[in-house]
C-alpha cells in the first residue's frame, strides 16, 4: 500500500466512525457509564418555562440542543410528545449558531432523520459550513417537524408572525426578543427554554426568571458548574479554578448571577488625576507608606501635601519576591534621589501595616525591625479599617478641583486604582491592592502639611505654591 493509498484508507475509516457517531449520539446521550445528572433533571421538569443558568462548559448547550431534538422528533421521554413540532433555536449571532447551537443540532441529529435542510448561506451539501435557514425533520408520527434558526442580533422584527411550539435560547436573549417568543409559543401552549451563563450581570433574566418576580408558576431553573459535568477533565477544573479571580468563577464556573458593582475608585481619572511629574517643593514633603509583601509585591509610595492639603503622590517602589534589605534599599536610594527628609537620628520614617510587626518565616526579626536596622523606621499604628479608608480615599479622588494627584511614574499605583474592583460582600477583590492599602494607611493620617502649621506661611511662599498648581495643574 502506498502512502497516498494508506492515507486514504484513514480517511475513509475516520469518516464512516464520525457518521456512525453522529447515527448514535442521540441513543448514547446520558446512556453510558457517565451521566450528566443536571441535564437529565431539565429534561424531565415538567414546566413550559424552563432555564439552565450554568457555567462556561458546564453542559448548557449540549442538553438545549437534545431538548431541541427530542421535541421535533417526537421522542422527547419524559414529556408527552406532539405531532410535527415548529421550533426556533436563537442565537445571539449568526456566526455563533453556526459553530455552537446548529453544530451540536447536526451532531445529535441521525443524517437519515433529516428530510430537508434550508440554507440561509452556504451549500446544502456542507451544512456544517454554512447558515441554516431550517431543518425539515422526520418525525416518530409519520409525519415532519421544522426548527428554524434565529439570530438575536437581526432584530425583534425577524421574529415576528410565526406560531410556534417551542423556542430553545442558547445564551441571553435581549428582553424584547424574549417577549416575542413569548407571544409566537402563546396560541399552541408551547415551551421556552434557556441555556445560559449569565455575564450580563443582574439583567431583565435575573428579575425575571431567577427570581420570578411575577411568580409565574411555569417557571424553572436549574444550575450547573464545572463539576456537575462528568465530561470535563477533573485535572483541568483544577487548574483552572486556581487561576481564576473570585468574580470571574463566580459566574465562569458556577452560573452566578453576580452585581457588577464596577471600580472601587470610580471617580478615579487617568486625565484628571495622573500628572507628569515635577519638582515638589521641599516643604511639601510628607510621608512614605508601605504595605508590605514578600511573595507578593511590596508596595511603598512617597506623598507629599501642599499647603492647601492637596496630595501628591509622588515616588514608586513596586517589586514582589524580595527581601526586606532588597526593598530598604530601593526606598532609600528613591529618598536620596528626590533629597526626602530623615528623622534626627538619621533614619527614614515609614507608615506600614501592622502585620509587619509580625515575626517573619524565616526570622526571629519582624519587618519592622528588619527595616529598621537597614535605617527606615517605621511606624505600624495605622488605621486599617476598610471601609471607612476607602471612603476617604474617594472623597480625594471625587472633589473637584481633585484633592489627590499621582505622577505619571507611579505606574503600579495607577494600574491598580484602574482594576481595583468591588466583589462579594461589599469587599474589593483581593487581587490587586497592594498600593490601594499604602495609599488608604496614607490617607487615614489625615494628612495636611504640618510645616505650615509649625511656621505660618510667608508670602512669598505662598505666591510660590500658586505659580507653581498654575503652571503644573491649571488650578
Ligand atoms: N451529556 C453529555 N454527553 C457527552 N458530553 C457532554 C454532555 N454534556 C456536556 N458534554 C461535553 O461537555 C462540554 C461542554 O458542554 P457544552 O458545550 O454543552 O457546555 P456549555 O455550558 O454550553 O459551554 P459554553 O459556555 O462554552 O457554551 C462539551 O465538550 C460537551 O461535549
Ligand atoms: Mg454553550
Amino acid at each position: 500500500m502506498t502512502d497516498k493509498e494508506l492515507i486514504y484508507h484513514i480517511l475513509q475509516i475516520e469518516k464512516l466512525q464520525k457518521k456512525k457517531h453522529s447515527y448514535n449520539a442521540l441513543k448514547r446521550y446520558n446512556k453510558g457509564e457517565k451521566v450528566h445528572k443536571k441535564q437529565i433533571a431539565f429534561h424531565s421538569s415538567q414546566k413550559k418555562n424552563r432555564w439552565v443558568f450554568g457555567g462556561n462548559r458546564s453542559g448548557k448547550t449540549e442538553c438545549g440542543a437534545v431538548e431541541a431534538i427530542w421535541l421535533a422528533r417526537g421522542t422527547h421521554p419524559y414529556r408527552q410528545n406532539k405531532k410535527n413540532t415548529f421550533g426556533w433555536v436563537v442565537s445571539v449571532s449568526y456566526e455563533v449558531q453556526r459553530d455552537v447551537a446548529q453544530s451540536k443540532i447536526l451532531h445529535y441529529l441521525n443524517p437519515e432523520w433529516i428530510q430537508d435542510i434550508v440554507m440561509q448561506s452556504g451549500s446544502k451539501s456542507f451544512p456544517a459550513n454554512g447558515i441554516i435557514d431550517t431543518i425539515v425533520i422526520k418525525n416518530a408520527f409519520g409525519g415532519v417537524s421544522k426548527i428554524g434558526f434565529k439570530s438575536a442580533d437581526q432584530g425583534r422584527e425577524k421574529f415576528q408572525g410565526a406560531s410556534l411550539d417551542f423556542v430553545w435560547f442558547d445564551e441571553e436573549p435581549p428582553r424584547d426578543i424574549y417577549e416575542e417568543c413569548v407571544m409566537r409559543v402563546m396560541d399552541k401552549q408551547g415551551d421556552i427554554f434557556g441555556t445560559m451563563t449569565p455575564l450580563k450581570g443582574l439583567s431583565w433574566v435575573y428579575e425575571e426568571i431567577y427570581l420570578n418576580k411575577r411568580q409565574d408558576p411555569e417557571i424553572y431553573y436549574i444550575t450547573m458548574e464545572w463539576a456537575d459535568n462528568p465530561f470535563l477533565d477533573k485535572a483541568q477544573i483544577e487548574r483552572l479554578s486556581k487561576s481564576l479571580d473570585e468574580a470571574t468563577l463566580a459566574t465562569r464556573r458556577y452560573g452566578r448571577f453576580m452585581q457588577n458593582q464596577g471600580l472601587v475608585y470610580g471617580t478615579f481619572d487617568e486625565n484628571i488625576h495622573v500628572i507628569e511629574p515635577f519638582d515638589v517643593p521641599h516643604e511639601w514633603y510628607d510621608k512614605i507608606s508601605i504595605d508590605p509583601g514578600l511573595n507578593n509585591p511590596l508596595s511603598a509610595h512617597f506623598y507629599a501635601v501642599d499647603f492647601d492639603g492637596r496630595i501628591y503622590v509622588v515616588a514608586e517602589h513596586y517589586e514582589k519576591g524580595k527581601d526586606i534589605d532588597y526593598h530598604a534599599n530601593a526606598i532609600l536610594d528613591i529618598a536620596k534621589s528626590l533629597n526626602w527628609h530623615f528623622s534626627p537620628s538619621g533614619h527614614l520614617e515609614a507608615l506600614i501595616d501592622s502585620a509587619a510587626n509580625q515575626r517573619t518565616l524565616a526570622g526571629s526579626k519582624s519587618v519592622s525591625q528588619l527595616f529598621y536596622e537597614k535605617g527606615i523606621a517605621v511606624n505600624t499604628n495605622v488605621k486599617k479599617d476598610l471601609f471607612s479608608g476607602i471612603s476617604r480615599v474617594k472623597d480625594y479622588f471625587s472633589a473637584r478641583p481633585p484633592r489627590i494627584f499621582i505622577f505619571k511614574n507611579c505606574v503600579n499605583m495607577i494600574r491598580e486604582l484602574k482594576s481595583y474592583w468591588w466583589g462579594k460582600g461589599d469587599t474589593p477583590l483581593k487581587k490587586d491592592d497592594h498600593a490601594m492599602d499604602d495609599l488608604r494607611y496614607y490617607i487615614m493620617t489625615n494628612p495636611q502639611n504640618s510645616y505650615r502649621e509649625e511656621k505660618p506661611l510667608r508670602v512669598h511662599q505662598k505666591y510660590r505654591e500658586k505659580l507653581i498648581r498654575k503652571k503644573r495643574l491649571g488650578i
